[in-house]
């Protein structure tokens, strides 16, 4: 699976890219209101990378299980959450498979932009109701992806510049016909000579309308849709995520 050998190459890299040490702390504060208003007791962190949320949900003393199909970024969760002093319960799964576990949660995340990775209608619907198959009646799916009503009216190719001091990151996406292909360039500073990395994989660009009529046929309620963790009213023009919360009925 190509979307595997990127995030197995990407592992090592990956917190620094994405300031994990800074962004814990908030993830957890957002998370708890989330946990709070759904009496959250048990979690399950789909396509959970180094762990972010799962870590932040374990240390708010929920018993939280965490997936995800790259070993690589599954071992560089596993360190991150012994440094942080908290157990998880980490399958090696792809998000296609969650069908096949035995297992009922209050609540399935599936955040960070993970789910573009699923390439087609088809695997979607069987990635949304093996969700569906994990949920207590009344439990909730919160998915977070970019909002790619936005990126596809704008054509907006670039995803992101940044720097952890070593090294630069540049993101970006090339539009193919249906799918995306997603670019990361990291120019290393940190050795002798510098070095320039190119790594490529494919994601599928998921509007709401799309997203919302997937979780529909695959048993959700109507999902309610914001920009953010914190709810705030999502505008496809302005807003940069889409998150979308959806309950499996009563
Ligand atoms: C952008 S990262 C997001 C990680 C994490 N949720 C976060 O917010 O930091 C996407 C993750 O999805 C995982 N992934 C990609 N395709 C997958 C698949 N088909 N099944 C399970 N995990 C997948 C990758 O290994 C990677 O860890």
């Amino acid at each position: 699976m190509q979307e595997v050998d990127f995030y197995n190459q990407l592992a090592e890299s990956y917190d620094a890219m994405t300031r994990f040490d800074e962004r814990l702390g908030r993830e957890r504060d957002l998370l708890k209101f989330w946990v709070e208003a759904g009496c959250w007791q048990t979690v399950l962190d789909a396509a959970c990378g180094t762990g972010l949320h799962a870590i932040a949900l374990a240390s708010l003393g929920i018993k939280t299980t965490a997936s995800d199909a790259s070993a690589a970024m599954l071992e560089q969760a596993r360190r991150n959450a012994q440094q942080h002093g908290v157990a998880i319960d980490w399958l090696h799964l792809r998000l296609q498979d969650h069908g096949q576990l035995e297992k009922n949660v209050d609540a399935v995340l599936c955040l960070g932009n993970s789910l573009p990775h699923v390439l087609n209608a088809e695997e979607l619907q069987v990635t949304l109701q093996g969700f569906h198959g994990l949920l207590h009646p009344g439990g909730q799916l919160i998915i977070q992806l970019l909002n790619y009503d936005r990126i596809l009216a704008r054509r907006e190719r670039v995803v992101g510049i940044n720097s952890d001091g070593r090294r630069d990151y540049l993101r970006y996406y090339t539009f193919l016909d249906t799918l995306l292909r997603f670019t990361i360039v990291t120019i290393d500073r940190g050795l002798e000579k510098l070095q320039t990395t190119l790594q490529e994989t494919l994601l599928y660009p998921y509007t709401r309308t799309e997203l919302e009529k997937a979780l529909i046929d695959a048993g959700f309620s109507a999902p309610a849709m914001y920009a953010d963790l914190n709810q705030t009213p999502w505008s496809s023009e302005t807003s940069r995520d889409l998150v979308c919360a959806a309950a499996k009925p009563e």
